[in-house]
Protein backbone atom coordinates (compact mmCIF):
# COMPACT_ATOMS: atom_id res chain seq x y z
CA UNK A 1 0.00 0.00 0.00
CA UNK A 2 1.21 3.51 -0.76
CA UNK A 3 2.52 5.98 1.60
CA UNK A 4 0.00 8.72 3.30
CA UNK A 5 0.86 12.45 2.30
CA UNK A 6 1.98 14.39 5.35
CA UNK A 7 0.17 17.41 4.67
CA UNK A 8 -3.50 17.68 3.97
CA UNK A 9 -5.09 20.24 2.01
CA UNK A 10 -8.34 22.01 3.04
CA UNK A 11 -9.74 18.71 5.27
CA UNK A 12 -13.51 20.17 5.74
CA UNK A 13 -12.92 20.91 9.75
CA UNK A 14 -16.03 18.44 10.58
CA UNK A 15 -14.02 15.13 9.16
CA UNK A 16 -12.21 13.22 11.43
CA UNK A 17 -8.81 12.37 10.00
CA UNK A 18 -8.04 9.39 12.01
CA UNK A 19 -11.32 7.94 10.62
CA UNK A 20 -11.14 8.33 6.71
CA UNK A 21 -11.49 5.40 4.57
CA UNK A 22 -8.18 3.95 2.93
CA UNK A 23 -9.85 2.68 0.41
CA UNK A 24 -12.72 4.41 -1.98
CA UNK A 25 -14.25 2.80 -4.55
CA UNK A 26 -16.97 4.46 -6.90
CA UNK A 27 -19.65 3.27 -9.30
CA UNK A 28 -19.57 6.45 -12.28
CA UNK A 29 -23.26 6.07 -12.81
CA UNK A 30 -25.87 8.25 -14.62
CA UNK A 31 -23.60 10.20 -17.14
CA UNK A 32 -26.70 9.40 -19.49
CA UNK A 33 -29.02 10.95 -17.87
CA UNK A 34 -27.31 14.26 -16.67
CA UNK A 35 -26.30 14.85 -20.72
CA UNK A 36 -30.10 13.55 -20.98
CA UNK A 37 -31.23 15.95 -18.52
CA UNK A 38 -28.73 18.92 -20.39
CA UNK A 39 -30.20 17.92 -23.49
CA UNK A 40 -26.58 16.96 -24.94
CA UNK A 41 -26.10 13.53 -26.52
CA UNK A 42 -24.98 10.78 -23.95
CA UNK A 43 -21.30 11.10 -24.58
CA UNK A 44 -21.10 14.28 -23.53
CA UNK A 45 -22.27 12.96 -20.31
CA UNK A 46 -18.88 10.23 -20.17
CA UNK A 47 -16.97 13.60 -21.01
CA UNK A 48 -18.12 15.28 -18.32
CA UNK A 49 -17.98 12.14 -16.27
CA UNK A 50 -14.27 12.29 -16.76
CA UNK A 51 -13.61 15.70 -15.48
CA UNK A 52 -15.61 14.81 -12.13
CA UNK A 53 -13.53 11.73 -11.54
CA UNK A 54 -10.24 13.92 -12.17
CA UNK A 55 -11.55 16.39 -9.13
CA UNK A 56 -12.82 13.39 -7.06
CA UNK A 57 -9.00 11.85 -7.65
CA UNK A 58 -7.11 15.18 -6.70
CA UNK A 59 -9.71 15.41 -3.98
CA UNK A 60 -8.84 11.97 -2.33
CA UNK A 61 -5.02 13.15 -2.70
CA UNK A 62 -5.90 16.23 -1.18
CA UNK A 63 -7.24 14.35 1.90
CA UNK A 64 -4.74 12.01 2.38
CA UNK A 65 -6.87 8.79 1.15
CA UNK A 66 -4.69 5.87 -0.14
CA UNK A 67 -6.91 4.53 -2.83
CA UNK A 68 -9.19 5.46 -4.80
CA UNK A 69 -10.87 2.78 -7.77
CA UNK A 70 -12.89 4.12 -10.53
CA UNK A 71 -15.65 1.49 -12.42
CA UNK A 72 -14.73 2.41 -16.26
CA UNK A 73 -16.29 0.23 -18.12
CA UNK A 74 -17.87 -3.49 -17.53
CA UNK A 75 -17.52 -6.36 -18.99
CA UNK A 76 -21.59 -6.02 -19.69
CA UNK A 77 -21.38 -2.91 -21.31
CA UNK A 78 -19.61 -3.96 -24.34
CA UNK A 79 -23.94 -4.35 -25.33
CA UNK A 80 -24.07 -0.81 -25.63
CA UNK A 81 -24.67 1.05 -29.04
CA UNK A 82 -21.54 0.45 -31.13
CA UNK A 83 -20.45 4.46 -31.54
CA UNK A 84 -20.80 4.95 -26.99
CA UNK A 85 -18.37 1.57 -26.51
CA UNK A 86 -16.37 3.32 -29.28
CA UNK A 87 -16.60 6.74 -28.09
CA UNK A 88 -15.58 5.31 -24.77
CA UNK A 89 -12.50 3.88 -25.81
CA UNK A 90 -11.65 6.88 -27.37
CA UNK A 91 -12.01 8.71 -24.73
CA UNK A 92 -10.16 6.61 -22.26
CA UNK A 93 -7.17 6.93 -24.69
CA UNK A 94 -6.79 10.50 -24.82
CA UNK A 95 -7.60 11.12 -21.51
CA UNK A 96 -4.46 8.63 -20.55
CA UNK A 97 -2.27 10.82 -23.25
CA UNK A 98 -3.60 13.80 -22.03
CA UNK A 99 -3.14 13.30 -18.45
CA UNK A 100 -0.31 11.48 -18.15
CA UNK A 101 2.32 14.28 -17.23
CA UNK A 102 0.42 15.91 -14.16
CA UNK A 103 -0.60 11.73 -12.84
CA UNK A 104 3.25 11.88 -12.78
CA UNK A 105 3.75 15.05 -11.25
CA UNK A 106 1.12 14.74 -9.06
CA UNK A 107 2.60 11.49 -7.44
CA UNK A 108 -0.18 8.88 -8.93
CA UNK A 109 0.26 5.70 -9.37
CA UNK A 110 -2.10 4.48 -11.84
CA UNK A 111 -3.20 1.13 -12.75
CA UNK A 112 -5.95 -0.90 -14.65
CA UNK A 113 -7.74 -3.67 -14.11
CA UNK A 114 -9.94 -6.16 -15.70
CA UNK A 115 -9.61 -8.28 -19.22
CA UNK A 116 -7.83 -5.77 -20.54
CA UNK A 117 -6.01 -8.38 -23.57
CA UNK A 118 -9.58 -7.59 -24.96
CA UNK A 119 -9.26 -3.38 -25.38
CA UNK A 120 -8.33 -2.05 -28.56
CA UNK A 121 -4.57 -2.18 -29.19
CA UNK A 122 -3.40 1.31 -28.86
CA UNK A 123 -5.61 1.98 -25.78
CA UNK A 124 -3.58 -1.18 -24.13
CA UNK A 125 -0.14 0.31 -25.47
CA UNK A 126 -1.08 3.78 -23.41
CA UNK A 127 -2.27 1.88 -20.64
CA UNK A 128 0.99 -0.08 -20.22
CA UNK A 129 2.68 3.42 -20.97
CA UNK A 130 1.10 4.90 -17.87
CA UNK A 131 1.04 2.00 -15.52
CA UNK A 132 4.67 1.86 -15.98
CA UNK A 133 5.53 5.70 -15.81
CA UNK A 134 4.06 5.64 -12.77
CA UNK A 135 5.08 2.47 -10.66
CA UNK A 136 7.39 4.01 -8.60
CA UNK A 137 4.65 6.89 -7.49
CA UNK A 138 3.25 6.91 -3.96
CA UNK A 139 0.46 10.06 -3.06
CA UNK A 140 -1.99 7.54 -4.18
CA UNK A 141 -3.17 4.50 -5.79
CA UNK A 142 -5.82 5.26 -8.86
CA UNK A 143 -7.06 1.92 -10.30
CA UNK A 144 -9.26 2.03 -13.04
CA UNK A 145 -11.51 -1.35 -13.71
CA UNK A 146 -11.91 -1.59 -17.58
CA UNK A 147 -13.56 -4.31 -19.51
CA UNK A 148 -13.30 -5.34 -15.44
CA UNK A 149 -16.06 -7.59 -14.32
CA UNK A 150 -16.15 -9.63 -10.56
CA UNK A 151 -17.57 -12.84 -11.31
CA UNK A 152 -14.40 -12.83 -14.39
CA UNK A 153 -11.89 -11.91 -11.75
CA UNK A 154 -13.33 -14.82 -9.84
CA UNK A 155 -13.38 -16.98 -12.18
CA UNK A 156 -9.36 -16.49 -13.26
CA UNK A 157 -8.37 -16.96 -10.25
CA UNK A 158 -9.86 -20.00 -9.73
CA UNK A 159 -8.44 -20.89 -13.06
CA UNK A 160 -5.15 -20.06 -12.26
CA UNK A 161 -5.10 -22.15 -8.55
CA UNK A 162 -6.38 -25.09 -9.81
CA UNK A 163 -3.90 -24.78 -12.70
CA UNK A 164 -1.06 -24.59 -9.79
CA UNK A 165 -2.28 -27.79 -8.24
CA UNK A 166 -2.66 -29.34 -11.22
CA UNK A 167 0.96 -28.94 -11.59
CA UNK A 168 1.75 -30.20 -8.51
CA UNK A 169 2.26 -26.98 -7.17
CA UNK A 170 -0.15 -26.32 -4.62
CA UNK A 171 -1.90 -28.61 -2.32
CA UNK A 172 -5.69 -28.00 -1.79
CA UNK A 173 -5.49 -27.75 1.68
CA UNK A 174 -3.27 -24.30 0.78
CA UNK A 175 -5.34 -22.37 -0.63
CA UNK A 176 -6.99 -19.79 2.04
CA UNK A 177 -8.50 -16.10 1.88
CA UNK A 178 -4.18 -14.63 1.80
CA UNK A 179 -3.56 -17.20 -1.52
CA UNK A 180 -6.99 -16.53 -2.97
CA UNK A 181 -6.45 -12.41 -2.94
CA UNK A 182 -3.26 -12.28 -4.40
CA UNK A 183 -4.57 -14.15 -7.82
CA UNK A 184 -7.43 -11.34 -8.26
CA UNK A 185 -6.72 -8.07 -10.25
CA UNK A 186 -6.60 -6.20 -6.90
CA UNK A 187 -3.62 -7.94 -5.33
CA UNK A 188 -1.87 -5.45 -3.19
CA UNK A 189 -4.52 -2.92 -2.41
CA UNK A 190 -6.40 -3.50 0.85
CA UNK A 191 -10.37 -3.79 0.19
CA UNK A 192 -12.34 -0.79 0.10
CA UNK A 193 -13.51 0.95 3.05
CA UNK A 194 -16.19 3.21 1.18
CA UNK A 195 -18.00 2.18 -2.43
CA UNK A 196 -20.04 4.90 -3.19
CA UNK A 197 -22.82 4.38 -6.46
CA UNK A 198 -24.09 7.76 -7.88
CA UNK A 199 -27.30 7.77 -9.32
CA UNK A 200 -29.77 6.38 -6.98
CA UNK A 201 -29.25 2.43 -8.36
CA UNK A 202 -28.96 0.07 -5.04
CA UNK A 203 -26.61 -2.45 -6.87
CA UNK A 204 -23.20 -3.77 -6.82
CA UNK A 205 -23.82 -4.61 -10.62
CA UNK A 206 -20.85 -7.13 -10.65
CA UNK A 207 -18.08 -5.00 -9.12
CA UNK A 208 -15.44 -6.14 -7.05
CA UNK A 209 -17.66 -8.76 -5.11
CA UNK A 210 -14.99 -10.36 -3.49
CA UNK A 211 -12.95 -7.24 -2.28
CA UNK A 212 -16.90 -5.10 -1.10
CA UNK A 213 -17.51 -8.30 1.30
CA UNK A 214 -17.27 -5.37 4.72
CA UNK A 215 -17.40 -2.09 2.34
CA UNK A 216 -19.82 0.50 3.70
CA UNK A 217 -22.21 1.41 0.87
CA UNK A 218 -23.35 4.58 -0.33
CA UNK A 219 -25.93 5.33 -2.88
CA UNK A 220 -26.70 9.10 -3.47
CA UNK A 221 -29.07 10.21 -6.25
CA UNK A 222 -26.74 12.51 -7.38
CA UNK A 223 -25.71 11.91 -11.37
CA UNK A 224 -21.99 11.40 -11.66
CA UNK A 225 -21.12 14.38 -13.04
CA UNK A 226 -22.38 16.56 -10.39
CA UNK A 227 -20.69 14.39 -7.98
CA UNK A 228 -18.23 17.31 -6.75
CA UNK A 229 -16.28 17.65 -3.19
CA UNK A 230 -19.21 18.45 -1.40
CA UNK A 231 -21.35 15.60 -2.25
CA UNK A 232 -17.96 13.40 -1.28
CA UNK A 233 -17.48 15.59 1.73
CA UNK A 234 -21.14 14.41 2.68
CA UNK A 235 -20.50 10.57 1.41
CA UNK A 236 -17.26 10.92 3.92
CA UNK A 237 -19.47 12.14 6.95
CA UNK A 238 -21.94 9.84 6.15
CA UNK A 239 -18.87 7.13 6.28
CA UNK A 240 -17.98 8.52 9.61
CA UNK A 241 -21.24 8.05 11.28
CA UNK A 242 -21.38 3.99 10.25
CA UNK A 243 -20.04 1.93 13.21
CA UNK A 244 -18.20 -1.41 11.25
CA UNK A 245 -18.54 -4.70 12.93
CA UNK A 246 -17.10 -6.93 10.95
CA UNK A 247 -19.34 -9.70 11.83
CA UNK A 248 -18.65 -8.47 15.44
CA UNK A 249 -21.00 -7.46 18.07
C1 LIG B 1 -22.11 5.12 -16.44
O1 LIG B 1 -23.09 6.06 -16.81
C2 LIG B 1 -20.78 5.53 -16.91
C3 LIG B 1 -19.96 4.81 -17.74
C4 LIG B 1 -20.30 3.48 -18.26
C5 LIG B 1 -18.65 5.32 -18.19
C6 LIG B 1 -17.84 5.99 -17.13
C7 LIG B 1 -16.55 6.44 -17.68
C8 LIG B 1 -15.98 7.62 -17.41
C9 LIG B 1 -16.56 8.64 -16.52
C10 LIG B 1 -14.67 7.93 -18.05
C11 LIG B 1 -13.49 7.55 -17.16
C12 LIG B 1 -12.24 7.77 -17.89
C13 LIG B 1 -10.99 7.35 -17.52
C14 LIG B 1 -9.85 7.51 -18.42
C15 LIG B 1 -10.74 6.70 -16.28
P1 LIG B 1 -24.29 5.57 -17.74
O2 LIG B 1 -23.88 5.79 -19.16
O3 LIG B 1 -24.64 4.17 -17.39
O4 LIG B 1 -25.43 6.57 -17.33
P2 LIG B 1 -27.00 6.27 -17.36
O5 LIG B 1 -27.23 5.17 -16.36
O6 LIG B 1 -27.59 7.58 -16.94
O7 LIG B 1 -27.35 5.88 -18.77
Amino acid sequence: MTAKPTLLRDLPADLDVKRLPRHVAVIMDGNGRWAKQQGLPRIMGHRHGVDTLKELLRCCKDWGIEALTAYAFSTENWGRPLAEVEFLMTLFERVLRRELKELISEGVQIHFVGDLGSLPESLQEEIERAMSATRHNQTIRFTVATNYGGRREILQACRAIAEQVEKGQLQVVDIDEALFERHLYTAGTCDPDLLIRTSGEMRVSNFLLWQVAYSEIYVTETLWPNFDRQEFHRALSDYQQRHRRFGLV
